[in-house]
């Protein structure tokens, strides 16, 4: 059994998609078993709460990077997990956190990578007129939106879209494409050759 561990400062929705997926055996020989907020009003939070998982808040304000990080990790072992999924986690890694799970940390960002990193993708998207816009889910590594890409999904931008029209059909992609890369890690079957995640072909 894979144990997955959640961290989310918000809403929740790739957080509530995956637990879909997990529930629905989706996601194979896997199990939510811990979600973690850095804000104790995360939407993420009531729906953990109301799903049953466990869960927790350690706060992050005033707390320097590599402190706050050493209470999360330490909870993650506790937990025993094994796949770390950041959903909606507005905090960046300290490089010792990192490497605690090496290759082991995933990210979702709404942009195809490496265009568009940091707040607000999707607005960054729409005001520089791209006409395909998309998400990423990648490893996490040292720097910000940046490690190994595992699955990206397209989405076109429409003449009559807004930034919250296509903010809203990217997080629709998103959502397929979060659990579809958490598959792909916990299978196991790929290399990464510097940058690139190339999946093994398995005879038949
Ligand atoms: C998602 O769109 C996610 O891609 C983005 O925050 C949103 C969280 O929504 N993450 C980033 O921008 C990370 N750089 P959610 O809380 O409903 O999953």
């Amino acid at each position: 059994m894979h144990n997955l561990g959640i961290l989310l400062s918000g809403r929740g929705s790739n957080f509530e998609a995956i637990a879909k997926n997990v529930a629905a055996g989706h996601i194979p020989n896997a199990c939510i078993a811990v979600v973690i907020s850095n804000k104790a009003e995360a939407g993420g939070l009531e729906i953990a709460q109301r799903l049953g998982l466990t869960t927790f808040v350690v706060p992050s304000k005033g707390k320097e990077r590599e402190q706050h990080d050493r209470e999360v990790v330490a909870l993650l072992k506790d937990h025993e997990v094994d796949l770390v999924c950041l959903a909606g986690y507005m905090r960046l890694l300290s490089p010792w956190f990192v490497q605690q799970f090496p290759h082991r940390i995933l990210n979702i960002h709404p942009s195809l990578l490496p265009a568009f990193p940091g707040l607000e993708a999707q607005q960054q998207a729409f005001a520089y007129g791209v006409k395909v816009a998309g998400c990423t889910v990648h490893f996490v590594d040292e720097e910000l939106d940046h490690g190994a890409i595992i699955v990206q999904k397209t989405v076109p931008v429409l003449d009559g879209d807004d930034e919250h029209t296509l903010a809203e059909r990217i997080l629709e992609q998103e959502h397929i494409a979060y659990s579809e890369a958490i598959n792909i890690v916990l299978e196991g079957n790929y290399d990464v050759a510097g940058r690139r995640l190339v999946r093994k072909v398995t005879a038949r």
